[in-house]
């Protein structure tokens, strides 16, 4: 029977489902994304973008008037979907596991809608082996729906840029996924790179991975020439200036979010727990908000200080506040300072306040996360405490 759509994204109205949708809706396909989440179904439908993403108010517009994207509660339209897309979020659990059971939970809800004709794309970051338990669990059902995995490999805020221009890892449980799958992402993208599931699901937890290290290594440094009252900043300027080897050397700064901890950590159960230095890198990166508040409370009584958390959110222009480390600065910082302040441009929070009010009430300001908005505020004798070196003044607390 002919089907209405050509991709079915469930999870559709999340931070990858939606702009992979409005990518796939803009190449002219038909894309229903289904999700759980009513008031965010409701805003996509009227063309809302639910969170801060360059460039996607045009687009989305564009793809909901022209009726080529539309949201849905609404499951059977799996059933009508010539290809499903399957992007959930994979957290991982408090004993920082993977929850491997949400996956083939969320594959079960759609199960009874899948055909032997369909392909289903498995997108979101997989612990390694689940791909082939998919497939292995759909053929014990009598499904002959082939079934891949393709990772989503954009970083946030520029998905509908880096959709048509990142090359895609194509990883098909059988060679017919693999040549489906291929086709389905040459509508965004020039090249595909295949590999077997397997690989694929590892390339992504050590890409994330990857990252999350070299962040660590760089609030590593700066912890060390800070603890011995260096800036930082000096030394970091000295090693990269004109030195190509160090290009990739990051700026010290809270370093958290959806994705690369809890891929790490998933990467860390994969090891049976024998990852050392993914683990060593979580210490570092998640030590950074205590390190900066031990210091400061070397120089300053903030008992009697009220302390400014400028910036919630994950990262710098982005409006994301899963997991960032922002949260658990102030956190810390209640059990340390008389009075917390916070602010953030993008995310909504009554317990927040205006700058102005920091301008008047803070003492210390500790630039957490690196708005750009932020940069031409004038702190006037505030001590400002600024691991991104953002103002360019050096990084020393
Ligand atoms: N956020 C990123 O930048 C990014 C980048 C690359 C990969 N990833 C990976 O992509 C996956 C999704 O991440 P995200 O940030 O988009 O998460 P998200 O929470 O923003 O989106 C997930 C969406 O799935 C919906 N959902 C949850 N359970 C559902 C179900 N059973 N049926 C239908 N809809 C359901 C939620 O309502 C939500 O809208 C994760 O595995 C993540 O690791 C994320």
């Amino acid at each position: 029977m002919a089907k209405s759509y050509d991709i079915c994204i469930v999870g559709g109205c999340g931070h990858v489902g939606l702009p992979l949708g409005m990518a796939f809706a803009d190449r002219g396909q038909n894309v229903a994304l289904y999700d759980i989440n009513e008031p965010v179904i409701a805003k996509v439908n009227k063309g809302v973008v639910p969170f801060k993403e360059n460039g996607a108010e045009e687009v989305l517009g564009r793809v909901v008037k022209s009726k080529k994207l539309s949201a849905t509660n609404d499951s059977k339209v799996v059933a009508d979907s010539k290809t499903v897309v399957l992007v959930i979020g994979t957290p991982v659990d408090e004993h920082l596991n993977p929850k491997v059971s949400e996956i083939i939970r969320a594959v079960k809800e759609i199960q009874d809608y899948l055909d032997d004709d369909q392909l289903l794309v498995m997108r979101s970051t997989l612990f390694p082996g689940v791909t082939d338990k998919v497939a292995a669990y759909l053929k014990k059902q009598g499904k002959k729906t082939l079934v891949a995995f393709c990772p989503e490999r954009i970083v946030e805020g520029h998905a509908l840029t880096e959709l048509y221009e990142l090359p895609q890892i194509v990883a098909g449980c059988t060679p017919e996924a693999t040549k489906r799958a291929s086709d389905l992402f040459k509508i965004l993208t020039k090249k595909v790179i295949v590999t077997k599931p397997v690989e694929a699901e590892l390339a992504k937890l050590m890409t994330n991975t990857w990252r999350y290290i070299n962040f660590a290594i760089s609030n590593q440094f700066y912890m060390i020439a800070n603890a011995s009252g260096h800036d930082f900043y000096n030394v970091y300027n000295a090693m990269t200036e004109d030195y190509p080897r160090l290009k990739s050397f990051a700026k010290a700064g809270l370093a958290a979010g959806p994705c690369l901890f809890k891929d790490t950590m998933q990467l860390s159960a994969f090891s049976g727990n024998n990852f050392f230095l993914g683990h060593s890198a979580m210490l570092v990166n998640e030590g950074l908000p205590g390190f900066i508040i031990n210091a400061m409370k070397q120089k300053h009584d903030l008992t009697h200080s009220t302390v400014a958390v400028l910036g919630m959110a994950f990262k710098g222009d982005n409006d994301d506040p899963r997991e960032s480390l922002s949260y658990k600065l102030k956190k810390n910082l209640e059990v340390e300072a008389d009075v917390i302040l916070c602010h953030d441009p993008y995310i909504k929070d009554p317990r927040f306040v205006s700058l102005d009010e920091i301008k008047k009430k803070a003492d210390i300001v500790v630039v957490a996360t690196p708005h750009t908005v932020y940069k031409d505020l004038d702190w006037g004798d505030k001590t400002v405490i600024d691991m991104w070196n953002f103002y360019g003044k050096g990084g020393l607390v």
